[in-house]
């Protein structure tokens, strides 16, 4: 007998702590700060670029920081004109997530400074991949749509760059301070699957890009960034209001998960719902909008009334992301434009540690089988 097969195996890693992080916290009481700060008194008082800063620098910028910091963000969009064509060349049938992975990974390809992995060399890989993730996104929705890409511009700010290379025009400034607000909310949380699968991938020493690209791989799953996708599935199948009783409860019926709902932390409402619930609202001068708002407080009630669970991220996210016109399959490639902040702060923080994350396993196999030779099979 093994003596691993004594463990006891905690399913699903629940509440198990892998590791110390100063980053952000999760409170399953339902609040989330990020750097020690409440994420209620951020959205809507700074700008994306700001919180990106005080991920991978543990500290809010001042203003010359922060202008800095935001040049050298819009200075880092263009991608190596190689990569454009390779981008403009994926067939259309892929899905974006597997065009970003790809593409990200690429870039590694392109890091001059590979070797260096010195904190100053991590800080500049983390503030360059911040700024391209975002500019492959953009490139392969216009190149969907047989667009070229608009150049960043210097007078406009990081997030309003990526805004005006995704749709192609000047972003208003509602629009901006919608993305500000989605940017914030989706950019960190804790130990998530796709943070933590980068933080394996670092504590193996293996590069930034390497790290970022299995976080693509894990978020892309419809139980984790993939869920928004998803949600809009179940909102365009649903119908008309009126159906939503009977759709909810089918699924429940067949103990389906209503997507959009449910986290392995919060005991109590995602606290980012209140502000993704808010942006729809505002947004509901769109009919369109007013519709597919009218249909998720619908089954918000639903849910929480049969299954006491709530709404989380990615549920008004999809929303509110159909509303800026965004299409569905790149809902979870606009997560990953902002959880790219959250991916390289924590893969940072990672290498600070140094140590290998590398659990054990309960071993329930066989022991003692006799070896049969290919031609006796
Ligand atoms: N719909 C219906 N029932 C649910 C749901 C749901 N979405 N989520 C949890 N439950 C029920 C589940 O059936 C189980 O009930 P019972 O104890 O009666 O069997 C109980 O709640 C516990 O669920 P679980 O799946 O064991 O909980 P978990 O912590 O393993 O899963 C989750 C968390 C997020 C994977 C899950 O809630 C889920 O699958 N939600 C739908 C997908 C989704 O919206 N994902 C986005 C997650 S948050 C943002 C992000 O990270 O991207």
């Amino acid at each position: 007998m093994n003596e691993e097969s004594d463990r006891k195996v905690v399913r699903g890693l629940k509440d198990v702590a892998a590791a110390e992080t100063r980053i952000s916290y999760v409170d399953p009481k339902g609040y989330l700060y990020y750097l020690g700060y409440n994420i209620d008194d951020l959205v809507g008082r700074v700008t994306y670029t700001e919180v990106a800063y005080l991920l991978i620098h543990k500290r809010l910028p001042n203003r010359q920081e922060l202008d800095e910091f935001c040049t050298d963000l819009v200075s880092e969009m263009k991608l190596p004109n190689a990569m454009v064509r390779c981008i403009w060349d994926t067939p259309g049938h892929v899905h974006p997530m597997d065009v970003l992975r790809t593409e990200v990974s690429r870039l590694g390809e392109y890091d001059v400074e590979k070797n260096d992995l010195s904190e100053a060399a991590n800080l500049r890989r983390a503030t360059r991949l911040i700024a391209q993730v975002p500019t492959i996104v953009a490139t392969l929705h216009r190149s969907r749509i047989g667009q070229p890409v608009p150049v960043p511009r210097k007078d406009f700010g990081f997030a309003e760059n990526f805004l005006y290379m995704f749709k192609g025009h000047p972003p208003k400034e509602d629009e901006a301070d919608v993305l500000h607000r989605l940017l914030i909310l989706h950019a960190d949380h804790g130990f998530n699957a796709s943070t933590f699968a980068a933080r394996v991938t670092a504590s193996t020493n293996a590069d930034m890009y390497s790290a970022v690209t299995t976080a693509i791989g894990t978020l892309r799953g419809p139980l984790h960034g993939g869920a928004s996708e998803k949600v809009m599935d179940m909102l365009n199948d649903i119908g008309l209001e009126k159906y939503v009783d009977e759709y909810i409860q089918g699924l429940l019926d067949e103990k389906m998960k209503i997507m959009g709902f449910g986290h392995r932390v919060y005991m109590a409402e995602d606290p980012r719902t209140k502000h993704l619930r808010g942006i729809v609202e505002n947004l509901c001068h769109h009919k369109r909008t007013l519709d597919l708002y009218n249909k998720c407080i619908k089954i918000e009630g639903i849910v929480h009334e049969r299954k006491n669970i709530y709404p989380n991220l990615d549920f008004y996210a999809a929303v509110a992301m159909d509303a800026m016109g965004v299409p569905k399959e790149f809902f979870t490639p606009f997560f990953t434009s902002s959880r790219i902040a959250g991916w390289v702060a924590h893969t940072i923080e990672q290498y600070e540690d140094a140590v290998l994350l590398r659990p054990s396993s309960k071993y329930v196999g066989e022991f003692g089988r006799t070896f049969v030779p290919i031609e006796e099979r």
